[in-house]
């Protein structure tokens, strides 16, 4: 049986792995052609990962999954500590990126640039993989636990919770005030000429609203 929790966990995983692969190969692009990336396109990028998937999914998870799967075996709890540990480390990761990617931009015109560009997308690409990896240990290990264990009075009480509070991005038509948020970071992502399964992942069924005024997608490179 499908729980609602759970088709939210996976929807706002794919969102969030689509969101830091996509700003990834953003980065890529602008240095193979030299060039500078959309500063306002990764400023949005980033404040959503740090408004949805740091402060909204990961606490989801801290609060009101884990507690009830503590306790069941010595190696489950050591998984759940790591994975409480990654959560608290990850809300300092964001706001370091964040800085660095404010001293990327605010350095851009100087002799810092390339310097600030390493320090950006270095940062960028441990963030990336620390929390690829984290997802990969949640859907592997922590969901199909839950899913062998949990009650059904269990599974009523995560679903309401997990459906009042959602990614507003992921897996659903885009809530009103985010629209421009999202709008953004689709037309920076066509404009990076790598779509296809990142923005399919993204936004889940909110994609299609934006077909009229979103730019056609441009076929990856060979
Ligand atoms: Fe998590
Ligand atoms: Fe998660």
């Amino acid at each position: 049986m499908t729980h609602d929790s759970l088709t939210i966990i996976r929807h706002e995983h794919r969102a969030l792995s689509a969101m830091l692969r996509s700003i990834t190969l953003l980065l890529r692009e602008h240095r193979r052609h030299g060039t500078l990336p959309d500063f306002d396109a990764l400023q949005a990028m980033l404040f959503y990962v740090d408004e949805f998937p740091e402060k909204l999914h990961h606490p989801k998870e801290s609060r009101l999954l884990f507690p009830k799967l503590r306790g069941r075996s010595v190696q489950t709890d050591a998984v759940l500590d790591r994975l409480e540990r990654e959560h608290a480390h990850g809300e300092c990761a964001i706001r370091e990126l964040e800085h660095a990617l404010l001293g990327f931009r605010t350095m851009s015109g100087t002799a810092q640039c390339e310097m600030r560009r390493d320090k950006f997308e270095q940062l960028m690409r441990h963030y990336a993989d620390f929390y690829l990896a984290h997802m990969h240990v949640e859907e592997t290990q922590i969901l199909p636990l839950a899913e062998s264990v949990l009650s059904a009075g269990e599974w009523a009480e995560l679903d309401a919770a997990f459906l009042m509070n959602r990614d507003p991005l992921a897996g659903h038509e885009a809530e009103e005030p985010y629209k421009p948020l999202f709008r953004t970071i689709v037309a920076a992502l066509h404009g990076c000429g790598n779509l296809g399964s990142v923005l399919e992942a993204f936004a889940g069924t909110a994609l299609p609203m934006y077909a009229d005024d979103a730019p056609a997608p441009r076929r990856p490179r060979p």
